[in-house]
């Protein structure tokens, strides 16, 4: 089935001498109510015409003629705008979201190619930071747009698992006297703790860093007991990691850190070498973007310990090398956009063409309310750690009160709760634009009004919860979904109402809002849709009874569509779809 994008597309190209495909993805939504269902802007035509807008507009608008579901073509302010019949628009649009089902909204757009994301990246032996949840719901929100869009897509953690703070680890757990034998079971909060530890010895003891250097060193050598110990640590961390990457349903291909890349550091270094980048500079080696207006970057230290960044060069080349990749993206906080821009000179430097395809993408950052009333970074409001289970443990415990307040009986309730609360975080940080500093506020965040998550979860439930009922009247225990079944009898004219074409219209979008989220690499635009549903879905409800109504039929295959897609939308952003509070 032609959508009507494409359908208008190939109206319009005999007219305007541009291909069918070019004009189907110019093709825009009307801004207001009451402009037709799309718009071709007449603008970029323009020079070529030599005409106005306008004009343009109006000739298109007399030549080509209203025809089949399309009722009208109306010139406005240099826009054509195109209005289709509400019943065809609903009939088209439902039925094939009741076709594609969980499809719905995938394209082809990415087609044979391939997009690394690189995200959340912690560094290891400490635990996970509230201020880590941004940019690892960002690059798992990215990972699950461009795969609807049809990339290949690999997700890559590249933790921070390298560097003197593994020195420091090793140095304290042999003074507090520890063994091998006491880290079978070691938590991570003792690891945390060994760190800190740490941190507080060395200020009375200064040789303590030279020994955590030392260690590192030796470490970095090969020593075989450090590199056990290393690498139970590592364990331990990525253990915690994933225990709450489970709670956020955020997965990874590759946990390829820098560690993996040390073995890479002798060619990396000669490759730099040989072509001529490499200078030294105070016993270092260094490369020098004074020509480009940047400050050197640092590849090997005196002592010869090579650098984040260093590894950061032998990963991208890996990654070219292994993955092929058309795009790879670092989901970092634009706190370390020097560094990236750095990386990618050097990649440009070494004459690797596909340094284009290489980007950071930035993110800004998420500032909490600290005692005094004033917005800080990083720290929650006193009583309150800044460790993300923490942060979850603490949304989930108020969602809980709520729960037992409302709806004692709820099952799972402290799953339930924990969904609600993950999704409360996770929405108030995506529903931002990327590159905005955000303000995090505990009431606006877990409230069920208004622009938050539990309100979109809410609009999902009430859609399940409908169709739960539907079944439950003949005694099944399995909710209704008619969308999957047939779609005989469906009278597509049964929609007159405002709310339910706002509604449908919404549904129609799902393909155009992740076109836009992957053009800004920003998932912000799709939890902006899901919250467009969640509302048209409330008035639509408010307005149309679905049980028992004499539209039942229709109204029952719109709940389940606007489920399916609300869901979709949900599951893109990585709030839990939950069917029932
Ligand atoms: N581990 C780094 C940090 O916590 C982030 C790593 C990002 N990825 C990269 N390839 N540099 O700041």
């Amino acid at each position: 089935m032609k959508t009507y994008k494409e359908e208008i597309a190939e109206l319009l190209a005999p007219h305007v001498g541009l291909p069918a495909s070019e004009i189907r993805d110019a093709l825009t939504l009307p801004q207001h109510d009451g402009h037709g269902h799309f718009s071709f802007p007449c603008f970029p035509l323009a020079k070529r015409l030599r005409k106005a807008p306008p004009v343009i507009a109006q000739e298109l608008a007399t030549a080509i003629p209203a025809q089949g579901e399309i009722e009208k073509i109306e010139p406005l302010n240099g826009y054509l705008n195109f209005f289709i019949n509400e019943s065809d628009f609903a009939r088209r649009t439902l039925s094939l979201i009741a076709a594609q089902g969980a499809n719905y909204g995938a394209t082809d757009r990415g087609n044979g190619k391939t997009v690394v994301i690189d995200y959340s990246s912690p560094n290891m032996g400490k635990e996970l930071a509230f201020h880590h949840l941004r940019g690892t719901m960002i690059g798992n929100s990215l990972s699950r747009l461009y795969r609807h869009a049809g990339f290949q897509v690999v997700r890559i953690n590249h933790l921070g698992d390298w560097g003197t703070s593994y020195g420091k680890l090793i140095v304290m757990f042999l003074r507090e006297g520890l063994r091998e034998s006491d880290l079978e079971g070691m938590s991570i909060e003792r690891l945390n703790a060994l760190y800190k530890a740490f941190e507080n010895a060395a200020r009375e003891d200064a040789t303590l860093e030279d020994q955590a250097r030392e260690t590192f060193q030796q470490l970095e050598a090969g020593h075989a007991r450090y590199q056990g110990l290393w690498a139970a640590f590592r364990d331990i961390t990525l253990h915690e990691l994933q225990r709450i990457y489970g709670f956020l349903n955020v997965q990874f291909d590759h946990y390829t850190g820098e560690a993996f890349f040390v073995a890479h550091m002798p060619k990396t270094l000669a490759e730099l070498e040989s072509k001529g980048l490499m200078t030294r500079s105070q016993g270092a080696d260094i490369v020098d973007l004074t020509a480009h207006n940047m400050p050197p970057v640092l590849l090997r230290k005196s002592d010869g310990a090579t650098l984040y960044i260093t590894r950061d060069i032998a990963a991208a080349v890996y990654r070219k090398e292994n993955y092929a990749f058309d795009r790879c993206l670092y989901i970092v906080d634009n706190g370390q956009s020097l560094h990236f821009q750095q990386l990618n000179k050097v990649l440009e430097l070494m004459g690797y063409a596909w340094h284009k395809e290489v980007e950071h993408v930035p993110f800004g950052l998420v500032l909490i309310k600290g005692e005094d009333g004033g917005w800080e970074k990083g720290k929650t409001r006193s009583g309150q750690s800044s460790l993300l289970k923490d942060v979850i443990t603490a949304a989930q415990e108020k969602i809980l009160g709520i729960i037992n307040e409302k709806n004692p009986d709820a099952k799972d309730k402290e799953t339930l709760a924990r969904q609600i609360g993950v999704g409360a975080l996770v929405f108030s940080e995506l529903k931002n634009r990327r590159l905005n500093d955000i303000r995090f506020e505990w009431d606006k965040a877990l409230s069920f009004e208004g622009d938050s998550g539990p309100y979109v979860q809410n609009a999902h439930v009430r859609l399940c919860s409908i169709l739960r009922k539907s079944a439950e009247r003949f005694g099944k225990s399995e909710p209704d979904h008619p969308a999957a079944g047939s779609l005989d009898g469906i009278d597509f004219g049964k929609f007159p109402e405002p709310q339910a074409q706002t509604l449908i219209r919404s549904l129609s979008l799902f393909a155009d809002r992740i076109r836009n989220a992957i053009d800004a690499n920003d998932p912000c635009p799709i939890a902006q849709y899901a919250l467009e549903i969640a509302e048209g879905t409330h008035s639509f409800l408010h307005v149309c009874r679905a049980l028992g109504s004499a539209e039942e039929k229709e109204r029952l295959f719109l709940v389940d569509c606007a489920r399916i897609v609300l869901g979709q939308a949900l599951a893109m952003i990585g709030v839990p779809p939950i069917e029932s509070m």
